[in-house]
């Protein structure tokens, strides 16, 4: 079998170990895997990883090394076209062209939609793989790159408290997580926040500064809020100025994560869950699956219909505001 394996949407740590467990599992198997560049974008193009031996295929020494390594070899991208009538109608005509009977997708909530699309119109087998900081899909607890962004976004929140203290002051730090508010709320939660605003959620700005009013009053000198991008408020610059004018006991500044979240060496839990995942996804090719994405569903991995993976709102576990809320005090 030739499988095709791309990365799309953002970058997440944790995608270099899913694309060397992918290669290798295959390998064994007897099957050829063939690296497509910038995702969709590099499908639409037939923009492929050239090996060491200078074909097109991808080879168990090219995937080398790429257990600590952040990124993807593959290079990612968003593509708008791939999301249109022709851009799919092309894609189905260049793995034709290019005999490739199997693909599996890296990425988010995006790039499974796009899997999803394509597969009603292409008779290939497509398995997905959930790559990406946002952990924004259902069919699995986690999704590759989400423990590592957690880590990178608490090593900040860390610093950040040495300062606050010092100053006697609160930091907004905003969170990435286009639409979920996992990454924030997680963060939150290891961080030790003591408020944190998500999507999920409505915001209540006059609720936020009787909260703050009543760390004030019990002694809290210094305070973190951790703000989802995507939180109703509109980001934590927003956030701050609206806390401004409803009276906020605390002087204010802003700090915005941003891709920093996206980079850096993948932890172990990832690394973990890449390779697991990767394996799985060989092995369901083998098994004639498809249409499913490969997740993790209480410590065990499983398949989920592409079709129930891709949701607008994940829901956030309420007994994680609940335990912030309690600690915060
Ligand atoms: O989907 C991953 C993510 O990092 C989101 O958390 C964020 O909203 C978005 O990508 C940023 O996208 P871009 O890098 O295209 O600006």
């Amino acid at each position: 079998m030739r499988i095709g394996v791309l990365c799309s949407g953002g970058d997440a740590p944790g995608m270099n170990p899913c694309i060397r467990a992918i290669v290798r599992a295959a390998y064994v198997k007897g099957h050829t895997v063939v690296g497509i560049k910038h995702g969709y974008r590099g499908l639409l193009e037939e923009e492929f990883f050239i090996g060491a031996d200078g074909r097109p295929e991808m080879s168990g020494r090219d995937v080398s090394g790429l257990t600590c390594r952040g990124g993807t070899i593959l290079y990612s991208s968003r593509c708008p076209q791939f999301a249109t009538e022709e851009g799919v109608r092309k894609a189905v005509e260049n793995l034709t062209r290019n005999k490739i009977d199997a693909l599996l997708p890296i990425g988010g909530n995006g790039t499974l939609s796009g899997a999803r699309d394509l597969g009603k119109v292409w008779n290939g087998q497509i398995i997905g793989l959930p790559g990406t900081i946002d952990n924004d899909l259902r069919g699995t607890e986690r999704t590759i790159g989400f423990s590592t962004a957690i880590q990178t976004a608490v090593e900040a929140i860390d610093k950040l408290r040495d300062t606050a203290g010092s100053h006697d002051m609160m930091f907004l730090v905003e969170v990435m997580g286009r639409h979920c508010g996992d990454l924030a709320l997680a963060t939150a939660v290891a961080g030790g926040c003591e408020i944190v605003s998500v999507p999920e959620i409505k915001t209540s700005i006059p609720a936020i500064v009787d909260r703050l009013n009543f760390f004030r009053k019990s002694g809290k000198k210094s305070m973190i809020m951790a703000v989802a991008e995507g939180d109703d408020s509109g980001g934590a610059y927003k956030m701050l100025e609206m806390l401004k004018a409803a009276g906020s006991p605390y002087e204010m500044r802003v700090v915005v994560l941003g891709h920093v979240q996206r980079g850096g060496v993948p932890c172990a839990d990832d690394r973990i869950l890449a390779a697991r995942l990767g394996c799985r996804a060989v092995e369901a090719l083998g098994e004639g699956e498809t249409g499913k994405m490969v997740g993790l569903v209480k410590g065990e991995i499983k398949l989920t219909p592409l079709e129930e993976v891709i949701v607008d709102h994940h829901e956030i576990t309420p007994s994680m505001t609940e335990i912030l809320g309690l600690l915060a005090t």
